[in-house]
């Protein structure tokens, strides 16, 4: 098995290789003057497997287009099979189409990465109004989750929380870990106006007042939807506050912003590198490439 990665996820790519005992072989990703990508493998690829690490953040198109010259690459240099790890996929979150002439982005991701690529295995990707990966990849797809691994980190690191959704799409995050550690759980409505305008309002309400709430949700970006979470929790009169999510993007200055909301604790996994990624996922990973040896 060969393991390597576009540049994103080098770090946990190479833990990945270590636990693996595979061999990590660094591509050569560059541009010619003009600016046209130009990619190359360093080792023999010829009936290996092939592994892409790589989560869609920072850069998310660029990390499409290098993915499709990779993977078709190491298709046509004779690999046996090629599969993109993908921790954070992105574009999976314009599910279809809101307003007239918009493009369903997931749609194409998915189609293109089909065509090069065997198989993807990604972690906690958005499925919202798709039931499943394979509703748009024609190629298999693992979706692993992180739950057990968020639940366990709430546990070991707080006492007596609550756990806090901040929108009905994050049930499939807060509700299964607020029940794995036992803990009572609430999710909020939230209305998106704009990317970076949304309006949260608690409309199953439990009693917060004087507890330490964990917002738990599966990606934060801009960070607007855990701020006005926060806000909401800190008027019903929570102690405090802190925000435990799978995917941490972070555009936009959303720490600061967190910060400024009175959010104290932001743990993320390390799907993608950062400060706040104290979650490890690469065991999560090497048990699923472990199939592929
Ligand atoms: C969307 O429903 C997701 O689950 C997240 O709540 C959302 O992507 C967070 O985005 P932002 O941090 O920009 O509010």
């Amino acid at each position: 098995m060969i393991i390597t990665s576009c540049g994103n996820s080098e770090l946990l790519a190479r833990k990945i290789t270590s636990k693996l005992h595979a061999k990590y072989s660094p591509l050569t990703l560059s541009s010619f003057p003009d600016g046209d990508l130009y990619l190359q493998y360093n080792t023999e690829l010829k009936n290996k497997v092939v592994v892409i690490v790589q989560s869609f953040q920072p850069h998310p198109a660029q990390s499409l287009f290098d993915l499709i010259f990779a993977g078709q690459t190491a298709k046509d240099l004779g690999a046996k099979k090629v599969i993109l790890v993908a921790p954070y996929l992105a574009y999976m979150r314009q599910d279809k189409r809101f307003h007239p002439g918009e493009c369903i982005s997931s749609r194409i991701m998915a189609r293109l990465l089909s065509h090069s690529f065997d198989k993807i295995i990604t972690i906690d990707p958005h499925l919202h109004r798709y039931k499943s990966l394979r509703e748009i990849f024609a190629i298999p797809s693992v979706k692993l989750s992180a739950n057990n691994l968020l639940a366990e980190y709430i546990k070991k690191h707080f006492h007596k929380e609550v756990i806090v959704g901040p929108d009905g799409e994050s049930y499939q995050w807060a509700e299964e870990i607020a029940h794995h550690i036992n803990v009572q759980a609430t999710v909020l409505k939230k209305t998106r106006f704009t990317s970076r305008h949304v309006e949260v309002k608690m409309v199953l309400p439990i009693p917060v007042k004087g507890k330490d709430v964990v917002i738990v949700d599966d990606i934060i970006s801009t960070g607007h939807t855990i701020v006005e979470a926060a806000k909401t929790v800190r008027k019903m009169g929570a102690r405090s506050i802190s925000a435990v999510a799978v995917h941490g993007l972070f555009v936009e200055d959303a720490i600061k912003k967190l910060k400024k909301a009175g959010v104290g604790k932001i743990i993320t996994t390390n799907s993608i590198a950062g400060k706040t990624a104290l979650i490890d996922i690469s065991l999560l990973l090497v048990k699923e490439l472990k199939k592929e040896l």
